[in-house]
């Protein structure tokens, strides 16, 4: 039984140390401690020491947005793997569309950095989605497919039960365009489907794939009753308290009462 995980990218938000320790504290105690779901917060990189900090004491991962893929060395404006690890980071996320669209990052070099995550015990996070003009071309599944093929090579069945994937079409981005729950889910099973040829039948059922596009508190519920999502990665509603303590209370409700039979 795959637990729930829902996971905020603040992206690069807040402006103010201050304002991510006070979002940080709101969802700490909204929170509290006796949840039945993961949930975790990626904040931009000047606050992951604050925001550790703030978290203490609480079961919230933190995650960084992005990693170098290298160990150490002259790599001006760079982080490393063991340096997230040692200001507290339990997750990063990896290959973010906006990083692949915007910053170019390409399957392999999201491959090298996840191999590194692993290597120094962080919990990757690997974003793989569609753009629209994909999706209208009908190429979803061999974009997706062309994906995991390169950004997952090398790793072992074992490793690949502790990475998670997001689900994100990059078309419902930031856009206020949700995949609708039946379109959202084909993609997942699809994803699991390949995930089962690549590192077979057990590693595919223990592999959370989250879904993110617009995920917002009142659409949380019947995206995350699907069999295939296993939670989400929540972009602009995770800087409103609220908001992300509704999604993580509707990851509560399905967990409760168990994903209707597929
Ligand atoms: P939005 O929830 O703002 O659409 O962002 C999704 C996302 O990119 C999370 O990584």
């Amino acid at each position: 039984m795959r637990v729930l995980f829902i996971a905020g990218n603040w992206k690069m938000n807040p402006a103010k140390g201050e304002e991510a320790i006070a979002l940080a504290n709101a969802v700490k105690t909204g929170v509290g401690q006796a949840i039945d779901v993961r949930v975790a917060i990626c904040p931009p990189f000047p606050w992951l020491g604050v925001v550790d900090d703030a978290l203490s004491g609480s079961p919230i991962g933190l995650g960084a947005q992005n990693m170098n893929a290298k160990a150490d060395g002259a790599y001006t404006g760079e982080t490393s793997g063991a340096m997230l690890v040692d200001i507290g980071c339990t997750h990063v996320i990896l290959g973010h569309s906006e990083r692949r669209h915007g910053l170019g990052e390409t399957n392999e070099q999201v491959n090298q950095k996840l191999l590194t995550a692993l290597g120094v015990g962080l919990i990757p996070i690997v974003c793989i989605g569609e753009t629209r003009q994909e999706r209208e071309a009908d190429q979803t599944e061999s974009v997706i497919g062309h994906q995991l093929n390169g950004s997952l090579a090398g790793v072992t069945p074992e490793q690949m039960g502790g990475v998670v994937l997001a689900y994100e079409p990059v078309w419902a981005i930031g856009t206020g365009l949700t995949a609708s729950p039946a379109q959202a889910q084909a993609v997942h099973a699809f994803i699991r489907g390949k995930l089962v040829t690549l590192f077979g039948g057990a590693t595919a059922a223990r592999v959370i794939v989250q879904y993110g596009g617009s995920v917002k508190a009142d659409n949380a519920l019947e995206l995350l009753a699907c069999p295939d999502i296993d939670g989400a990665l929540v972009g602009g509603a995770s800087l409103k308290p609220a908001d992300f303590l509704g999604i993580i209370q509707a990851g509560q409700t399905v967990t409760a009462t168990g994903k209707p039979a597929s």
